[in-house]
């Protein structure tokens, strides 16, 4: 009898203590965010999006049909009235011809999403960003609050998003969806506009069903949002729509944001900082931050008016990387599709570039973080990041530029590694250590070997693994 009472007591304390721990776990889980920027902002962000370092950005719609100066053609025709653009327009289209006679032209006749993912995967790039409705309105997939101006009702007749997102996928890359949240055109928006955006018709019967129908229906991991600087985060209540996405939608444990959630959140709030197109701080920036940046330097959309000029060449593409991450960004590298749904072998060949570059030298970049200071102060075009095992931090030296030839042979000197006996220097991708001396007033002298040709690691810039620094 006893010994039953005792079993049955001990049994009622080891359940009590898995409630507890139920309770415990549970309570952990259900970390409700409020609709307000305080409790939003204290969202961890996910870890793959810092771990993954490099995106790839498209933009793509009806703007790839004239394909002329940029994504803002309509704007810039309409509004703007430019020479350039009403010239283009008087020349080539007859009299009439209105923006969104444009979009039967959007033909995506060649697009191949499964080749587009080869492309981004042989990249190195871990996400994709699809522009999936810019600020012309025109959504990239069946939305049912797009009526006849979407890629399923006009041009493709097709779900242009859903294609990509599979095709990502299978090549096991993050999937994310630029959304504009302001129109030029749209009348409800033009309508709230003049009203000072003391309403919000707009925002309740577009941008907002628009963002919960994208999530829904294609769980991206990213939500880029934009268009948002003409009005406050309260028009486009933008606070209630991130309580929604991180405590509930399909994506909540694992969607990033970036902070254009109304004229006054940038830099400020939000998920990673985005601050302008092609924020490039050159020092460490604590909070997350991407720079999002453009293979043709002056546009994001396809434009059949570029020259060869106007393309980064990929050493160029691999400073702004080595830049970037060394500074605590992530790189959203920016290729705009053509109607007819290509990739230009110009930009895909940057992408594989980059790719075949990282191939060698991604062991620096992914899951890196950054050093005590990105750049070096005596070798400037050399940056850093680092990582640790827990027992021993290792400093990776992207250096930009191979040494000049002196009397010495070719030396590095850097100014910010202090050397001890134990320091070791390797080039990524090369067998053989590297010598080095200790420079005089602190720093270090790195002895780069004469490297035939055809052993040489990569062409364009190499990584220095250093180990056993004094002030790793
Ligand atoms: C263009 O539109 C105007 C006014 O709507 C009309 O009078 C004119 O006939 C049209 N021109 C052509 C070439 O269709
Ligand atoms: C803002 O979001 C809240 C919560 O989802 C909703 O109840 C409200 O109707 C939304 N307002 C507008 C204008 O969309």
């Amino acid at each position: 009898m006893i010994r039953d009472r005792e079993k049955t007591m001990a049994c009622v304390y080891s359940m009590s203590t898995f409630l507890a721990i139920i309770s415990i776990l549970t309570l952990a889980n259900a970390v409700k965010y409020e609709p307000n920027w305080k409790s939003l902002d204290s969202r961890p962000l996910p870890s793959w999006y810092d771990s993954s370092k490099i995106g790839i950005f498209l933009h793509w719609g009806v703007f790839s049909v004239p394909a002329f100066d940029g994504a803002w053609f309509w704007f810039y025709w309409r509004t703007q009235k430019a020479k350039k653009y009403v010239d283009f327009m008087k020349k080539n289209y007859p009299p009439n011809f209105t923006y969104a006679d444009f979009a039967k032209n959007f033909r995506a006749e060649f697009y191949d999403p499964d080749e587009w993912a080869n492309i981004f995967s042989a990249s190195g790039a871990r996400y994709v960003v699809l522009v999936s409705k810019h600020h012309e309105g025109f959504t990239l997939w069946p939305s049912k609050y797009s009526w006849n101006w979407n890629a399923k009702d006009v041009g493709p007749n097709r779900d242009l998003v859903g294609d990509l997102a599979t095709a990502v996928r299978k090549k096991s890359l993050h999937f994310g969806m630029y959304h504009s949240l302001f129109e030029f055109y749209n009348p409800l928006y033009l309508q709230d506009k003049a009203n000072h955006f003391k309403t919000q018709t707009f925002v309740e019967n577009k941008a907002m069903p628009e963002l919960y129908e994208i999530v829904n229906k294609y769980k991206p991991e990213v939500i880029w949002s934009d268009g948002d600087w003409e009005a406050k985060d309260t028009y486009w209540n933008s606070t209630n729509f991130l309580a929604w996405l991180y405590n509930e939608s399909p994506v909540k444990d694992t969607v990033v944001t970036n902070d254009r959630w109304g004229s006054n959140t940038r830099c400020k709030h939000g998920g990673f900082w985005n601050c302008n197109d092609r924020f490039n701080p050159g020092k460490i920036i604590a909070h997350k931050w991407e720079n999002c940046m453009t293979v043709d330097k002056q546009a994001w959309a396809y434009r059949r008016d570029v020259d060869l000029n106007d393309f980064y060449t990929i050493e160029e593409l691999l400073g702004v990387l080595a830049e970037t991450i060394s500074c605590g960004g992530n790189l959203l590298l920016n290729v705009g599709p053509t109607a007819d749904g290509r990739i230009v072998p110009i930009f895909e060949e940057r992408l594989r570039q980059m790719g075949k570059w990282l191939e060698v030298n991604g062991e620096a970049i992914y899951d890196s973080k950054p050093w005590f200071k990105p750049q070096d102060n005596v070798t400037e075009s050399t940056w850093y990041t680092t990582k640790s095992d827990g027992k021993s931090k290792t400093v990776y030296a992207i250096v930009l530029n191979w040494p000049k030839e002196s009397a010495n042979g070719y030396i590095l000197s850097l100014g910010l590694p202090q050397p001890t006996t134990g320091t070791t220097v390797k080039m990524l991708g090369y067998e053989n250590y590297f010598n080095y001396k200790p420079l005089q007033g602190g720093g270090i002298n790195i002895d780069f070997p004469v490297i035939p040709f055809k052993k040489l690691p990569t062409t364009w810039a190499w990584v220095l693994k250093i180990e056993g620094l004094k002030n790793a």
